[in-house]
């Protein structure tokens, strides 16, 4: 099955951009995904083909109009269209990976990429627009942000990564942050590997693995292990 990523956005040559390169890449190749981009400015409709106008009530910047908008996603996401609608935005609900994965089995997601202060948010309620945000700063526009969560969504689709990994002993997957890794050489700059690690004994490697991983949990992200 293919993933179906429709992006509405003013700057659509951002797209697919780096996920055009290495493992999203290549899976947009072998067409595991398709990656769509829109024009925002293509639904004006006025002479001057403008997308946003001055706030109500005052105030700086510009809003993105509702109208405009509205064509835009019901162009590219008709009624009987199941995927889910986002709106990128520092406003938004934090994405987690259990987001992400459970985007990556739905058949593919419309993402908005907001520009200027805002969006009219009537749009947003009248075409059911969710609010993700990718963290607590605010970047220039969303397409950053909607290239973040189509590379963290891509990455789980099936047949995209192989089996270089198991997901399960990923960073979150596991609700724990990843255990520290080392390869060859043994030493280095008079620094060597954990005795345990070379050790060849399984069960006593994954305890340490495990116990690494919940110091530095602990260490970090405290806030992960609340609830366990
Ligand atoms: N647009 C601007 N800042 C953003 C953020 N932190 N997350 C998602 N979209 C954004």
């Amino acid at each position: 099955m293919t993933f179906r990523a429709s992006i509405l956005t003013l700057y659509p040559q951002m797209f697919p951009g780096p996920l055009g390169h290495a493992l999203a890449g290549q899976a947009l190749e072998r067409g595991d995904w398709t990656c769509e981009a829109r024009n925002i400015r293509d639904f004006a409709t006025d002479r001057h083909r403008s997308v946003d106008d001055t706030p109500y009530g005052g105030g700086a910047g510009m809003v993105l109009r509702a109208d405009v908008l509205a064509r835009a996603v019901d162009h590219v996401s008709p009624a009987d269209d199941a995927r889910p609608k986002l709106l990128m935005s520092p406003r938004g609900k934090p994405l987690t990976q259990e987001q992400v994965r459970q985007l990556a089995v739905a058949e593919g997601v419309v993402i908005i990429c907001g520009r200027f202060e805002g969006v009219d948010e009537r749009v947003i309620e009248a075409r059911n627009l969710q609010e993700v945000s990718i963290g607590d700063y605010v970047l220039a526009g969303g397409e950053v942000a909607a290239l973040v969560l189509l590379d963290a969504t891509i990455r789980l689709l099936p047949g995209v990564m192989g089996n270089e990994q198991s997901g399960s002993y990923e960073s979150f997957e596991a609700g724990l942050l990843e255990h520290p890794h080392y390869t060859r050489p043994a030493e280095w700059e008079g620094r060597s590997v954990p005795d345990v690690l070379t050790s060849g004994d399984h069960a006593k490697i994954e305890a340490w693995r495990r116990e690494q991983a919940e110091k530095l949990t602990h260490n970090r992200r405290p806030d992960l292990l609340e609830g366990k």
